[in-house]
């Protein structure tokens, strides 16, 4: 039976720039490719879980303004239920400025609103929302406490933790809190902050992926951009090799490999199946633009897949 995924973290409003480079310091460059998507890590991860077969339920803070009311419609469309989401008077919804070149890197100034003010005590009072749920995905653009909150209660609940250290935070994660997460995903910079452990190549990968488990993490997952992903489960190591697609915008691609591979473990995928089901989609991403605007439909995951395995 199909668990059911409860997912919490940023809910942002992307205001995208796209040029032939990204400026340095005191240069301005010119383009007149401007859009607005929504975005926000614990939102994309949201929408992915649900496009791709999750059943997904969506808790977070919003604002009274119309990026919020925009966010939530955004959720919604795509099959999340969103009326648990509170709503504060006065407060905007977060904004992210994102600047996107020809190479399709980006580079990400983002303001919390209304993500930051969702409390620990927020947590405790709207604990029903936990109920009937059996996965916690949860990301860290908002209070460090109130993830460790949400975290305590999922656990107390007997849900599986999934978390998404980004951005890390830079005194590390109580190990309290490590012991209760079933799997994380750090990107390569996410990683170091968490391990300390500079990871630069697939050696050293290897060596973070063994100290976050020391620190108590079950499963660490790392992604390494356009190199994959890499992990180590019940000792053994799996080197996720990456897909070979033509990238124009890799925003938010590790927040739909972690949507993607939440919704594979929903329908009780084994390990292997749900990291390739991940990466798939994350790789797919990466030929639209935007960040929710670029999740791959199931049917396009399947059918790459289907296709792959046929010409193996
Ligand atoms: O991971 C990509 C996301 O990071 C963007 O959608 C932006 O909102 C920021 O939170």
């Amino acid at each position: 039976m199909k668990k059911k995924i409860l997912c919490m973290g940023s809910i942002n409003i992307d205001l995208v720039m796209y040029a032939s480079k990204l400026p340095r310091p005191g240069e301005t460059v010119v383009t007149d490719n401007f859009q607005t998507f929504p975005g926000g890590k614990g939102g994309n991860q949201a929408v992915a879980a649900s496009v791709l077969g999750g059943d997904v339920k969506y808790f977070t803070k919003l604002g009274s303004d119309e990026f919020s009311s925009q966010l939530s419609a955004a959720q919604r469309e795509k099959g999340v239920f969103v009326e648990d989401i509170l709503y504060v008077e006065g407060e905007t919804a977060g904004i992210a400025m994102i600047m996107v070149d020809e190479s399709a890197q980006n580079l990400i100034l983002f303001t919390p609103g209304a993500n930051q003010l969702l409390t620990p005590e927020d947590v405790r009072n709207s604990a029903s929302v936990f109920d009937g749920c059996d996965i916690l995905e949860i990301t860290m653009e908002i209070l460090p406490e109130t993830v460790y909150e949400a975290i305590r209660i999922a656990k107390s609940k007997n849900m599986t933790v999934i978390l998404d250290p980004a951005p890390a935070p830079k005194n590390g994660i109580p190990k309290e809190i490590a012991c209760m997460v079933d799997y994380i995903k750090p990107n390569e910079t996410e990683a170091e902050i968490l391990s300390g452990v500079p990871v630069i190549d697939m050696d050293s990968a290897i060596k973070a992926l063994k100290i976050l488990q020391d620190k108590g993490f079950a499963v660490p997952i790392i992604s390494l951009g356009e190199k994959g992903a890499v992990t180590v489960s019940e000792g053994s190591v799996y080197l996720e090799e990456p897909l070979s697609v033509k990238s124009v915008d890799t925003t938010a691609a590790g927040d739909i490999f972690l949507g993607a591979f939440t919704a594979a473990l929903s329908s009780e995928k084994a390990f292997g199946e749900c990291l390739e089901y991940a990466k798939t989609a994350a790789a797919l991403s990466t030929t639209k633009k935007g960040a929710q605007a670029s999740i791959p439909t199931r049917d396009e995951v399947e059918a790459y897949l289907n296709r792959r395995d046929h010409s193996e």
